[in-house]
This record gives C-alpha cells, structure tokens and sequence, in this order.
C-alpha cells in the first residue's frame, strides 16, 4: 500500500477553501488533509469542525504532524512561513503570489510612493531564499498557479507543442470589481496590488506557454526578456463616483494594471488585471501563433446560458465568481474549480510530492512571474519606460 501524503493547511479562510476540496478530488494517491492552522483560533476552530479535521494552535505544531505544509495566506506570510517548513522537511505549496516585498518594517510604509527599484532587489532575495531552501530541504515547491492547470490553458498547451506553433502575441485578463480579503489592498500584506494579485495568473500561462513552445521546438524555454507596464488608481481618483458597486478601500495599490512583456526570440505579450470589471470574474488569455488562433475562456464560459428572471428563484444556486446578480441571462459554471484547473492542480502536486519531483508548476516559473511582475513595478514608476529582465 502506498503511503499517505499528510497535508497541513495553512490559512484557514478562501483559498484554504478551494484548496481542501481540490485535495479532496486527488486520485490514485493516497491523501489525508491532517488539519489547519490559522493566525485567528475561531477561523481555524470552525474551519476544522466543519471538516473533522485537526486545528493546530502553531504552525510548528502542524508542521509535526504532515509531510506537505499548504500555504493558503497572505503574500506577506509566504517567505517566511515556507522557508520555516522546507527547514522542517517538508514539501511546500505556495499560493500566488509567490513572495514579493512588504516594506521595510516601518510605521510609515507606502507601497505607491517607495522606491520600486529596492522593491524588486528585495522581492527576488526573497524568491532565492525560498529556492534555496527548498534545495537545502531536498523537497518540492508547488507554486499554486492554477492557470497553468485549467483546462483551456493545457489544451492550447498540447496545441502548441503537438502544432509545432510560434507564439507571436498573447493577450490575457484576469480582473474583477475586488478582492474580498481584508489583506488585500494594503501593500505590506499583498505586495502589491491589481498586477501582482490578479494579472499573475495570465502572466504566469503566458510564461509557461512560451516555456512550452521553446521546450517543444528548440529544446529549452523561451523567458521573458524586457517589461514595460503602467498602473492607475482608478478608485481614488478625486472625481470617481462610486455607486457602490467596486470595493473602493484600497490603501496604498493599484487598482489597474497593463504589462507589455517582450521575448528572448522578440515576441510579445500583453496582460490586463483591474479592479473595475462588473458582471463575475473577466478571466481569459488570447494566443495568435503563426498557424493557428486560440482564445482561452476560463471564466466566463457558456457551458450553460441560463435566463431567470427573478433573482430569489437561484438564491440557493451558486453562478460564477463575483457575479453580482442572478437575474437575466447568466453563465452558471458547472464545474468552476474544474475550470480554473484547481483539482489538476492539486493532482500535480501530490503526484509529483508522491515521486519527490518537480510539478509543472515550479519554483522557476514562480520566480519568472515575481520578476516580470516587479520589474513591471520599476516601469510604472517611469512611466512605462522599458525595463530588461537581468
Ligand atoms: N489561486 C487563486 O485563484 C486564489 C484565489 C484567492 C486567493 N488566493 C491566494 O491565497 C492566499 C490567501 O487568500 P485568502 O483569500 O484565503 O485570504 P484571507 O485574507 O481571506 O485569509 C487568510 C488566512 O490566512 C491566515 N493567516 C494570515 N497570516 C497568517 C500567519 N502568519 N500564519 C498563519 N495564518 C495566517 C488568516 O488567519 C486567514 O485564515 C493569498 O496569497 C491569495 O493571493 C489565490
């Protein structure tokens, strides 16, 4: 009989969610979720109650008790608490994003005003830091970068492999009208705002499909080589008029974002994320190759097309992320983790933890995405001069 992962969760509220439901559909491999752990002891008392799993008063505690430690908090937290576990022995999952920079500690932080050239010198040490003990460990990263799992996404994966393609242009969104964590929108908790919590996502599939195309015809990844970006605060303008439909209180971050990446080999890719977008969740990635054309729905897609005309009658259905309302015509998503690629995920994960190997989606691309996504920072701040990669 094969041994049992034991997994631990960290976090204990949206992420940590969809995280143990993805782990409750891994196949073929032995897994236990053992318990959780939370910085709140009700979050976590009524997260374990709910699933008659363990609450761990320390992550040390858990720690004790798992092989894998699941990272299901803030940004802020991800450093520390991976590089923790990896000095324990344990295989890490990190959830976007990866790490970045918090500040430097002091009461009067801003994330908009400080200088982003320090930012990114500190957030790739932080990256390295957390490589290096995974490497020092001899165990494995996850980087839960679900995109990289979603159906769309590994479908055009296999066409661009399978079709020999060129990538030429990628264009992709990932945006809603606000995160609900209270973490999020204050820098020294996020590390930053719509570009670091949002266009990760298509930034990442990016990445990965050139990595995919380079490793298909050339034998070796094709990276990122050049990012030019600006970023608005749309909500804090003195004359936006909220009619109470966006989340409006964001401290120190963005609430809009636009990257332009650059190539090795030339091509180019363009990534969108907002905090302004009504109607559900706007996730999707647009591929133009040299021989064929893909667009990538991940939310919404029109599995069903649904008309209700009054809201009550689906009061007890869920619809989409962030839809907002349930009246008129609606896309209800049968499988909503399934097509954000959230059980492929986890899937990887324990397959590749079970094997002691790196899953798809890795430290490396982890690390490529904190660097296009912080570089795109010092660009903002020169508004939108061109930044090289190093
Ligand atoms: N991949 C995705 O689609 C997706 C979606 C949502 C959130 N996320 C990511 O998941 C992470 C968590 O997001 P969330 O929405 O669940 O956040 P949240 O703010 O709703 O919950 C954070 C949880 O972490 C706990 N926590 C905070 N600091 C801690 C610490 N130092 N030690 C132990 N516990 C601590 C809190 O008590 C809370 O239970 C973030 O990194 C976020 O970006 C990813």
């Amino acid at each position: 009989m094969a041994k049992t992962i034991r997994v631990g969760l960290v976090g204990a509220k949206f992420a940590a969610r969809f995280h143990w439901t993805g782990l409750g559909r891994v196949h073929g491999v032995n897994v236990e979720v053992v318990g959780v752990t939370a910085k709140s002891p009700e979050s976590r008392e009524a997260f374990a109650l709910t699933r008659g799993i363990k609450s761990f008063d320390t992550f040390e505690a858990l720690c004790g008790a798992v092989d894998v430690i699941d990272l299901c908090t803030p940004g802020s937290a991800h450093e520390p608490l991976a590089v923790a576990a990896f000095q324990r022995g344990k295989h890490v999952i990190i959830e976007k994003p990866f790490t970045g920079f918090y500040g430097p500690g002091t009461q009067d932080f801003r994330g908009d005003t400080f200088s982003k050239e320090v930012m990114l010198r500190e957030a790739m040490a932080s990256c390295d830091r957390i490589l290096t003990a995974a490497r020092a460990a001899g165990k494995q990263l996850g980087y839960a970068e679900n995109w990289v799992y979603a159906p769309a996404i590994t479908k055009e994966a296999e066409i661009v492999k399978k079709s020999g393609a060129q990538i030429l242009w990628m264009i992709g969104d990932e945006s809603h009208s606000g995160s609900h964590s209270p973490y999020y929108g204050i820098w020294k908790f996020s590390g930053g705002g719509s570009l670091v919590g949002k266009g990760c996502h298509p930034l990442s599939a990016i990445l990965h499909l050139k990595r995919v195309e380079g490793e298909a015809t050339g034998g070796k990844a094709i990276r990122p080589a050049t990012v030019s970006a600006r970023t608005h605060e749309i909500t804090r303008l003195k004359n936006f008029r909220d009619a109470g439909f966006l989340r409006t209180n964001y401290e120190d971050i963005e609430d809009y974002g636009q990257v332009h990446v650059t190539f090795e080999d030339g091509t180019v890719a363009d990534v969108f994320s907002t905090e302004i977008v009504l109607g559900g969740v706007h996730n999707w990635l647009e591929v133009f190759a040299n021989n064929h054309r893909t667009r990538c729905n991940l939310n919404p897609v029109d599995a069903l097309v649904t008309y209700n005309p009054r809201e009550e009658f689906l009061k007890d259905v869920y619809v989409t992320e962030k839809i907002g309302t349930k009246q008129g015509w609606s896309n209800p998503a049968p499988d909503e983790d399934w097509q954000h690629g959230y059980p492929q995920e986890f899937q990887d994960f324990m397959t590749s933890f079970a094997a002691n190997r790196s899953p798809l989606s890795s430290g490396e691309l982890a690390r490529d995405t904190i660097a296009v996504l912080y570089s795109a920072y010092v660009s903002a701040e020169r508004r939108g001069a061109e930044v090289n990669l190093s």
